[in-house]
């Protein structure tokens, strides 16, 4: 899972397939990170992390970190969160199977749309609320595929 910061929208991500993963004996590894080492070492966002703690989940282990090279060696799947992302990470594919692992999250819930998970960092609660409920329905579409 892997936004800008990693510290709003990925963290949510990774914290809610945590979860589901678990809840459904499934054994896959999940990690989140940002394309900016801007937070890293850093807690989720404090908002994003009372946003879901007010769901159910609980996101204070999270660390941030960066995407790095070895994250496509690591990983089959790498979700990222808007097109900005995407061309981030892409920039360092060094393979075209390296490529084919991007995907962006959104389309799990919208095919082919190429929508972006809006950024919350800086707007209002409401935008967190929005963001939660995003992140909770193509989590949920995530697994029913991974299962
Ligand atoms: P995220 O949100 O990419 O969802 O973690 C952001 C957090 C921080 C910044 C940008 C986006 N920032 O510029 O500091």
């Amino acid at each position: 899972m892997v936004c800008l910061g990693n510290i709003c929208r990925s963290p949510l991500a990774d914290g809610l397939l945590r979860d589901k993963i678990q809840l459904n004996n499934l054994q896959i590894e999940v990690d989140s990170c940002g394309t900016s080492g801007h937070h890293a070492g850093q807690q989720p966002n404090e908002r994003m992390m009372e946003t879901a703690l007010s769901h159910g989940y609980d996101l204070s282990a999270l660390r941030a970190r960066q995407f790095e090279t070895a994250d496509f060696k690591k990983f089959d799947l790498i979700y990222v969160m808007d097109s900005s992302n995407y061309n981030n990470v892409i920039r360092l594919a060094t393979s075209e199977a390296d490529k084919q692992k991007v995907k962006l999250f959104l389309n799990e819930l919208y095919p082919e749309k190429n929508r972006a998970v809006p950024d919350p960092y800086y707007g209002g609660s409401q935008g967190f609320e929005d963001v939660y409920d995003l992140v909770d329905k193509a989590t949920d579409l995530i697994i029913e595929k991974l299962k």
